[in-house]
């Protein structure tokens, strides 16, 4: 909070300016770091961190498949400039950062966001831009990077007439908060007055994990002794699973289970893409004498290459509901 304390004594004494935040030129080594922004922007900062747009350009898959970053042309998306300058230029300041806070919110030399300036103090230019508001335009922000899936939004957006959410209306958990945080008394006193937005956090999400609606569909067809038999249909505006990059899977698992333990447990990987609307019919064999107890199903995103499984969402069918089933 040091910077928020300076800050406002500057402003107080009207004798000091935070340009350094706003004029920044490409060679610049002294241009803030998303660290320097965390000074005010403590929870922003928080969740970025926990993000892989924080590691676009540190992971070591991005290192080994752009050569040791001798492919520049993968440096537009994975440590991007100016991401609102439709000429943008890859950054040669703090790239270990990825895609960092200036990437998206430095524009004209002003911070845009959702919202126009509304607090006491202003350290910094603001700028409202419906690329920058999650109720507004930002899909077209993150269809700057990610264009296939932003080609299979637009797509399911036209078919449905704008029925669907943007990217951060699933991807981000709604969040009521003011800018900055006050980490003392000096600074809560004057944070007090800034209003408080209904926004959505910066920490990507797979959603069905904030919202069982915005996952796909699950529903069990038939029960034989040894086999369930289900449908997964995806309802998602984009492809199941969807990006270009990487080797990516969906991990279907099926699990009996009685009084909290496991009794026996199945799983595969779906290989082939399931684009929206479609439905493919899948099934998993349990052994004999588990039928009659409780089922559940876990839907997971797999990334092979940094070989970690993500949940989507888990999928519940009480005993009575389906043991009967023909
Ligand atoms: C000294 C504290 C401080 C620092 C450092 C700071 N900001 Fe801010 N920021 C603020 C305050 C206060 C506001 C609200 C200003 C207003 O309403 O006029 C704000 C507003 C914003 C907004 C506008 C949000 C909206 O809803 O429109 C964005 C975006 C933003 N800052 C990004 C950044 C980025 C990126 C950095 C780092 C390069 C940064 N800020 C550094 C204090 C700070
Ligand atoms: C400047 C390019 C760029 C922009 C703009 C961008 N992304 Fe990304 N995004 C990436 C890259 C690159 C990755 C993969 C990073 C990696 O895995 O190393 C990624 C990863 C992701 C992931 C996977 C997250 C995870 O933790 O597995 C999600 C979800 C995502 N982005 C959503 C969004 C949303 C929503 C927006 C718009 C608000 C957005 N992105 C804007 C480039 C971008
Ligand atoms: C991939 C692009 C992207 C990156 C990177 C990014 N932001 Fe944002 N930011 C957005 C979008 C989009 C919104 C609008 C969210 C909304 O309307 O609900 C936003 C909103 C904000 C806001 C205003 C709403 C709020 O949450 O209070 C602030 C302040 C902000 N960002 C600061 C930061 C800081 C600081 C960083 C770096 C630590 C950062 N952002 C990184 C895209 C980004
Ligand atoms: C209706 C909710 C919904 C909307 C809207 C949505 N997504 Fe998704 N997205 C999901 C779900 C659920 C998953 C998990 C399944 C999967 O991996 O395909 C996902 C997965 C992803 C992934 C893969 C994450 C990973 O771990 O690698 C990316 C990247 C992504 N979405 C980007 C986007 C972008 C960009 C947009 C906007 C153009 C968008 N999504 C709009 C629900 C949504
Ligand atoms: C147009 C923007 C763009 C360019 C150019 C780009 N990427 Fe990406 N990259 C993305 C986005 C968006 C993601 C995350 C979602 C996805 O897979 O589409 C990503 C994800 C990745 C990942 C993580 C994959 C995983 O396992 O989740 C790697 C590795 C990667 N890119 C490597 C590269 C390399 C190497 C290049 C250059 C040859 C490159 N990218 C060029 C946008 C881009």
């Amino acid at each position: 909070m040091r910077t928020l304390f300076l800050s406002i004594l500057c402003l107080i004494l009207s004798s000091c300016s935070f340009e350094y935040l706003t004029e920044i030129d490409n060679q610049d080594s002294s241009a803030p770091t998303a660290k320097d922004c965390g000074e005010c922007h403590v929870d922003q900062y928080g969740e970025w961190q926990q993000t892989r747009h924080a590691q676009a350009f540190t992971s070591v898959e991005f290192k080994q498949q752009s050569a040791y970053y001798q492919d520049s042309g993968c440096l537009f998306c994975h440590v991007p400039g100016d991401v609102l300058d439709p000429e943008r230029q890859p950054r040669q300041y703090n790239r270990e950062e990825g895609i960092t806070c200036v990437s998206c919110h430095l524009h004209d030399k002003a911070m845009q966001g959702p919202h126009e300036s509304g607090g006491l103090i202003s350290p910094h230019a603001v700028a409202r831009n419906p690329m920058l508001d999650s109720k507004a335009d930002s899909a077209q922000l993150c269809g700057t990077c990610h264009h296939e899936t932003y080609e299979q939004w637009l797509d399911q957006q036209e078919i449905t007439n704008n029925q669907y959410p943007t990217c951060l209306g699933c991807h981000g958990a709604p969040v009521k908060r003011s800018h900055t945080r006050g980490t003392n008394l000096f600074s809560r006193l004057l944070v007090s007055f800034e209003p408080e937005h209904e926004v959505r956090s910066h920490l990507l999400m797979l959603p069905g994990q904030l919202n069982p609606e915005a996952a796909p569909e699950v529903h069990l067809t038939q029960n034989q002794p040894e086999q369930i038999f289900f449908t997964l249909t995806n309802t998602l505006p984009h492809n199941l699973p969807t990006g270009s990059f990487g080797e990516k899977y969906i991990m279907v698992t099926a699990r009996r289970i009685k009084d909290q333990t496991i009794l026996a447990t199945n799983t595969m990987s779906l290989l082939s893409i399931l684009p929206p609307d479609q439905s493919v019919r899948l099934s998993l064999s349990l052994p004999l004498g588990t039928l009659s107890h409780t089922l559940e199903i876990d839907l997971k995103r797999l990334h092979r290459s940094t070989n970690t499984a993500t949940l989507i969402r888990s999928y519940h069918f009480p005993a009575g509901d389906h043991a009967q089933t023909p």
